[in-house]
């Protein structure tokens, strides 16, 4: 008896049911655009945006959480978002927006890349957390969004997750020789590998392009025509994945850009103080957190 298996899409189908996907990925809340509107007008008042973030209680709780952790420096002393944004400042409520927003998409559990619940937020805010480091290093103007951009970098992997799972034969296949990485695999198996679909999440989520830039570049910074932001967030998911935060299937195939380390000058001992600080950052923030959410 012949069983006919069924064959999953494959080449421009394949191509244009994974850009269909990314549709589905729960938008920006409105409250989002509105706060990012009211931030952006140098007339706004601390009142406005707490009342248009607190209509949306979902990010109005997340915010505060976020807030009154240690790493924002206020350990349980605000509990309202006015207040938090006049002790905090535009920015870095802008910065804890996303982070609220992020943090409610990055928990899931990703079964293609082999990244339990939990796992990729951990990475997330390793990265994070080591972009905004090397950036108040080498350019402190960068570092609210070098926080942000390394907060969802990996936005691609979302898409991309179950469509590896789909193709898994013909992922270890393409991955036996030990040579190839796993972007090559995502390039070629899927027709797209997950930062220039995060860039295009980046689009549907209206992220200013300087972010866009960097995440679309975060494996191969050099070609991105010097986007300081790209060297920044690469350099330090190669730093997360030293300290084991998130391999998954493809942690130990990735390479790192060799000019990277010069152009952001580094140094080996900047980058084992850089792995102690995130890990325990991560560490902190997952306990206060008790999760993402
Ligand atoms: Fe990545
Ligand atoms: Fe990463």
């Amino acid at each position: 008896m012949i069983i006919l298996k069924k064959e999953p899409l494959s080449g421009e189908a394949l191509k244009s049911e994974i850009l269909r996907t990314i549709k589905e990925l729960p938008p920006m809340p409105q409250s989002v655009f509105k706060a990012r509107e009211i931030m952006s007008n140098p007339k706004s008042s601390f009142k406005e945006l707490g009342q248009i973030l607190e209509m949306d209680q979902g990010i109005a709780t997340a915010v505060l959480k976020f807030a009154n952790s240690s790493y924002y420096g206020l350990s349980g002393r605000v509990s309202s978002i006015q207040r938090a944004s006049v002790v905090l400042g535009h920015k870095t409520i802008a910065e804890l927006i996303t982070v609220a927003t992020a943090s409610r998409l990055l928990g899931k559990k990703l079964d293609g890349y082999d990244l339990g619940a939990g796992e990729l937020w951990r990475h997330s805010m390793g990265v994070a957390c080591a972009s905004k480091i090397i950036a108040t290093r080498k350019n402190p103007g960068l570092a609210n969004d070098a926080f942000t951009a390394g907060l969802i970098h990996d936005a691609g992997k979302l898409i991309l997750g179950s469509y590896i799972l789909e193709w898994k034969e013909e992922f270890q296949q393409f991955m036996a020789d030990g040579r190839k990485t796993f972007l090559n695999a995502e390039r070629e198996i899927l027709g797209f590998d997950h930062s220039q679909i995060a860039a295009e999440v980046c689009k549907n989520w209206c992220i200013p392009q300087l972010l866009a830039t960097a995440i679309e570049y975060h494996h191969y910074p050099s070609r991105s025509q010097g986007s300081e932001l790209a060297y920044i967030v690469h350099v330090a998911d190669v730093i997360a994945m030293m300290t084991g935060l998130g391999l998954g299937a493809d942690g130990m195939n990735y390479q790192m850009d060799d000019k990277a380390i010069e152009f952001l000058d580094l140094q080996r001992k900047d980058i084992s103080n850089i792995m102690v600080e995130i890990l325990a950052f991560v560490e902190k923030t997952s306990e206060e957190m008790s999760g993402p959410g």
